[in-house]
């Protein structure tokens, strides 16, 4: 049975990317719906990309919401810098003709875990974690039920990208961040640590530009893009390529190493905010609220990402 998950989202190229993978895998994956958050840009525009998306993958019977405009708590934090003005620049993909559901993302999370099987429902993040965390505020009963959250944030050994100590998605709200980790919600966690072992080297972009297809050009074009700031920044052989880890993981989690942690959220220093303090070495006895994936196979990872991808339009 393929997995049934949602996807909560800030697109974004790796998000896109993320995004195609999985509405490319109906056999082990069932997406039940997909709903934007405030993040990379603002939450029109984020959602107006994920429609884009699910137009170039050619799969416009999966239903795309709108969810929450800003952080629980703090003013919006973009990454234009990264991503360009529209939060999906590189590609010239066109205006989406399919529109936005209407009803609200978060009412969308709540109302499919409390309808579908208890244990049933993997949520997958790719960006801040507003949307989830609203949800697990509104219902608290969706906490049991929900299969487990997969998601991409934080870093402990790479630490930080937008700032010394904090990784971007759980940066930007770290209130709903240790909403959902002190949750007791089943975790699994893509931190820095593994998603800079997936560099998008220009061999594999030109892989993807290879497959001859709209989809594969039009990532290709995606991360030729979204690499430039990357490049510069780390000077790597490639940029990293962050949220597809999530759905590959669904699909694949033998591509993935990693081990169950105790992590907790920094909300209160100025400095250290939204550094997710990974008890690694186990030196507490906090409770282990999260499996960490320290590394993965690149190699294995970009193989499925283009054998996939060749499969759309
Ligand atoms: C995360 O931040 C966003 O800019 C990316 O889409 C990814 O989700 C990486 O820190
Ligand atoms: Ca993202």
């Amino acid at each position: 049975m393929p997995e049934k998950i949602i996807i909560d989202t800030d697109p974004g190229q790796d998000d896109a990317v993320a995004i195609l993978l999985a509405l490319a895998s109906p056999g082990d994956i069932d997406v039940l719906g997909i709903v934007a958050v405030a993040g990379n840009v603002s939450l029109a525009q984020n959602a107006k990309n994920a429609l884009k998306v699910v137009e170039l993958s050619g799969r416009t019977d999966v239903p795309v919401y709108a969810g929450c405009a800003r952080p629980l708590r703090r003013p919006l934090v973009t990454a234009e810098h990264v991503h360009g003005q529209t939060g999906l620049d590189g590609p010239d993909l066109p205006e989406p003709q399919k529109q936005l559901e209407e009803m609200h993302g978060v009412d969308f999370i709540v109302e499919t875990v409390l309808r579908e099987p208890a244990g049933t429902v993997t949520l997958c993040a790719l960006g801040p974690l507003t949307n989830l965390a609203m949800a697990l505020v509104k219902a608290p009963e969706i906490a049991g039920k929900i299969k487990q959250i997969v998601l991409m944030g934080g870093a402990y050994f790479e630490v930080g990208n937008i700032t010394p100590a904090a990784e971007f998605n759980i940066y930007v709200d770290p209130e709903a961040a240790d909403i959902v980790f002190s949750s007791g919600v089943p975790i699994v966690m893509m931190p820095l640590d593994v998603t800079h072992q997936m560099l998008s080297t220009h061999e594999r972009i030109e892989t993807f530009d290879g497959i001859g297809n709209k989809t594969g050009a039009a990532v290709a074009a995606m991360l030729g893009f979204s690499e430039r700031f990357d490049l510069e920044k780390y000077n790597w052989k490639g940029a990293p390529l962050h949220d597809p880890c999530v759905t590959a993981y669904l699909i694949e989690p033998g591509i993935f190493e990693g081990r169950q942690c105790n992590v907790e959220i920094e909300t209160s220093s100025e400095l250290t905010r939204g550094m997710t303090v990974t008890d690694y070495w186990h030196v507490t006895d906090r409770p282990k609220n999260a499996f960490f994936v320290r590394s993965g196979d690149s190699d294995a990872f970009y193989a499925l990402l283009t054998e996939r991808l060749a499969r759309l339009p």
